[in-house]
C-alpha cells in the first residue's frame, strides 16, 4: 500500500444496511470514509457512528440521490476533485417488487445496480490511480443466477419480477467490473466485486413473493430466511475485498460472504454477454443523457 494516512474511502449508500457495516469497519482500520446517500439526518447519525468507531473524525457525509445520474456524475465530479482517492466502495443497489423509475425514466433498479455505480467508477478513475496502489470494490449479489440473460431492450421481456431484473442488472455491472479490472491493472487499480451474501436490511425487508418468477416461489420461506442474516455478518466479503492485502493486484475477482474468492458469479459472465452488456449499457447512457 502507499504510504500517505489516513487512506481516503468513498462508500455509496453507507447510511443504513451493508453499506454502513462496511464503513464501520472501515473506520475500525483507520481509514477516512466518505458517505454518499440521500437523507440529511441519517448521514449524520452515520457520521457520528463513523467518528465512534475511529475513535477520531473520520466521517464525511456527502448528499446524493445516485439513481439520478446527472447527479451522480456531479458528485463524482466534486469528489475527483478533492485528489487521490484509495477506494471506491459501489455499494448503493436496490431490489424492489413493484417496477420503480429513476429521475430520467430508466427502471431504476437498472440504474442503482449498474449505470449509476458506473458512472461514479468512470468520474473517479483518475483519483484512484492517482493514489495507486487502490481499489474499486462494486457489491454483487447471487441474484445474478435468477438474471434474465437477454439484453436486446432496456427492460427483460415478459412481466416484471425484481429478483430476475435485479439479477441482470448485477450481472450487467459484473461484466463490466471484469472489463473495467482489464483496464485498470495496468494503472495500480484493482477492481474486486463483493457478494455480501443475504442479510436483514431496510431494502430485504420490504420484499415480497412477488419479486420472485413464479418457477422460483416454492422456495419464497428459504429465502426468507437468508435475509433474516444478521447486517454486521454481511460486510464481511465487501471488508476483504476493499482492505484484504493478499488480495493486492488479484484483480478481476469475485469475493464471497466469508470474505474469501469465490468464482461462482463469473461463470456467468461470458465474452458474448459482455460484449451485448457493452452495447446495451451504451444504449441506456444515450437514453439517460437525452433526457437529463
Ligand atoms: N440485503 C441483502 O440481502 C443483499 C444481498 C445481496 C446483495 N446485496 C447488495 O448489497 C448492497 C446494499 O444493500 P442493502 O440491502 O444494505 O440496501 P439498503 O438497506 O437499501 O441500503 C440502505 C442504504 O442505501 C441508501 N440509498 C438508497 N437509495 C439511495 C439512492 N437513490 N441514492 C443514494 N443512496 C441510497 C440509503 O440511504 P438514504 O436513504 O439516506 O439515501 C441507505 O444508506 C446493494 O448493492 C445490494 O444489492 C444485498
Amino acid at each position: 500500500m502507499n504510504e500517505r494516512t489516513p487512506k481516503r474511502a468513498v462508500v455509496t449508500a453507507a447510511t443504513g444496511g451493508i453499506g454502513m457495516e462496511t464503513a464501520l469497519g472501515l473506520a475500525r482500520q483507520g481509514w477516512d470514509v466518505t458517505v454518499v446517500a440521500r437523507d440529511e439526518g441519517r448521514g449524520g447519525a452515520a457520521v457520528a457512528r463513523i467518528d465512534e468507531a475511529a475513535g477520531r473524525r473520520a466521517g464525511r457525509f456527502v448528499r446524493a440521490d445516485l439513481s439520478s445520474l446527472a447527479e451522480t456524475r456531479r458528485i463524482g465530479e466534486r469528489l475527483a476533485g478533492e485528489g487521490p482517492l484509495d477506494l471506491l466502495v459501489n455499494n448503493v443497489g436496490g431490489m424492489w417488487t413493484d417496477r420503480r423509475e429513476s429521475p430520467e425514466g430508466i427502471e431504476a433498479s437498472i440504474v442503482l445496480n449498474h449505470l449509476s455505480p458506473r458512472v461514479l467508477t468512470e468520474v473517479l478513475l483518475d483519483a484512484l490511480a492517482a493514489a495507486a496502489p487502490s481499489r474499486v470494490v462494486n457489491v454483487t449479489s447471487s441474484a445474478i443466477a435468477a438474471a434474465q440473460t437477454v439484453f436486446d431492450d432496456a427492460e427483460p421481456p415478459g412481466p416484471h419480477y425484481g429478483l430476475a431484473v435485479t439479477g441482470r442488472a448485477k450481472l450487467a455491472h459484473l461484466a463490466y467490473s471484469m472489463e473495467l479490472a482489464g483496464r485498470l491493472g495496468p494503472r495500480g487499480v484493482t477492481v474486486l466485486a463483493a457478494d455480501p451474501g443475504a442479510a436483514a436490511t431496510d431494502n430485504a425487508a420490504q420484499m415480497t413473493i412477488e419479486i420472485l418468477p413464479p418457477a422460483l416461489r416454492p422456495h419464497w420461506e428459504q429465502i426468507q430466511k437468508g435475509v433474516s442474516a444478521p447486517v454486521a455478518s454481511a460486510a464481511t466479503g465487501p471488508l476483504a475485498a476493499a482492505t484484504d492485502p493478499a488480495l493486492e493486484g488479484r484483480t478481476g475477482l469475485v469475493i464471497g460472504p466469508t470474505g474469501t474468492v469465490d468464482d461462482t458469479l463469473l461463470a456467468f459472465v461470458t465474452p458474448e454477454l459482455t460484449e451485448a452488456v457493452r452495447a446495451w449499457t451504451a444504449g441506456l447512457m444515450a437514453t439517460a443523457a437525452q433526457r437529463s
